[in-house]
């Protein structure tokens, strides 16, 4: 039987319905979620992504601010803007849009922002309060993921996870967000990398299968259990002379193979993706209401 569709688009949909009355509920108490958005340069993804992420919280009564600033501006006014917005009440929330320019150290800016404001979850200390199962924001890619497991009736409680991909934005947040023995996770993790000798060995193994690697359709069928949940974080471009723009979009699995032998598969585009923001406009909401219970 072909794998069972994990939709991202109606899982986020759910979660933004939710998130939209807790808005209105915050609100109606005095506390107003707000993101501040800091956009350096033109990039064609990082735009689409910043108007991605104003158009959601538009639509969920979110103040939202993007900060343009040109390719050419110093760190130090970038550090300063920060600065200024870790103190500004209007922002429960803060996003510098990764990729920086080469001469500004992306690693200073996003130590900048304050932690109880750091939607992304990047900095250090919620890197390290997430590894020790204490409450944080949860980076949102990997969070987005959890969450698609969760609603499609997949806990991962007891099962064995195979996450191929150790970037410090999914791959290891994963990991450290199933390991916990918590709800929603206590799962067995295992990490395949670039240094794994046999990564089909252990994939094969996973009932729960992540690919976050970056590499287009990378995992094949034969790496595959039979009845396994895969999830696909990647997001390719491949050439595609049939499309008017050249290319199509494809994950890291061969979705087409491996839905014949999964259980359940999350289809690119329109799955891990959709999730991204609405788990952002999530810890937005969530900051604001613990910045206001402090
Ligand atoms: N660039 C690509 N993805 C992301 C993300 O999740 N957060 C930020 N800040 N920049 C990105």
């Amino acid at each position: 039987m072909p794998a069972q569709v994990i939709s991202g688009k109606e899982v986020a949909s759910e979660i933004r319905g939710e998130l939209k009355k807790k808005v209105e509920e915050l609100k109606s108490k005095g506390i107003h979620p707000g993101l501040g958005v800091i956009l350096v340069g033109e990039d064609p993804a990082s735009v689409s992504y910043v108007t991605s992420k104003a158009k959601g919280c538009e639509e969920l009564g979110i103040y939202e601010e993007t900060i343009r600033l040109s390719a050419d501006v110093s760190e130090e006014e970038v550090l300063n803007l920060i600065e200024k917005m870790n103190n500004d009440s209007k922002f429960s929330g803060i996003l510098v849009q990764l990729p920086l320019p080469d001469h500004i150290d992306e690693e200073k800016v996003v130590n900048a922002i304050t932690p109880e404001k750091d939607v992304d979850g990047f900095h250090p200390v919620n890197q390290g309060l997430l590894l020790r199962g204490e409450k944080c924001p949860l980076p949102c890619t990997a969070h987005g993921a959890q969450q698609m497991l969760m609603r499609s009736g997949n806990d991962p409680a007891g099962k064995h996870v195979v996450i191929c991909g150790r970037s410090n934005i999914v791959g290891k947040p994963l990991a450290a967000m199933l390991m916990q023995k918590k709800e929603a996770a206590n799962a067995t993790v295992t990490v395949v990398h670039t240094g794994t000798k046999d990564p089909a060995h252990f994939t094969k193994q996973a009932d729960i299968l992540v690919a976050a690697m970056g590499k287009p359709q990378a995992i094949t069928a034969d790496m595959v259990k039979e009845g396994a949940v895969v999830i696909d974080v990647g997001v390719n471009r491949i050439e595609d002379p049939s499309k008017k723009k050249g290319f199509r979009l494809v994950g890291d699995v061969d979705y087409d193979a491996i839905s014949e032998k999964a259980s359940y598969i999350t289809p690119v585009p329109g799955g891990v993706g959709p999730m991204t923001v609405t788990m952002l406009l999530y810890n937005t909401v969530e900051s604001a209401e613990l910045i206001a219970n402090k």
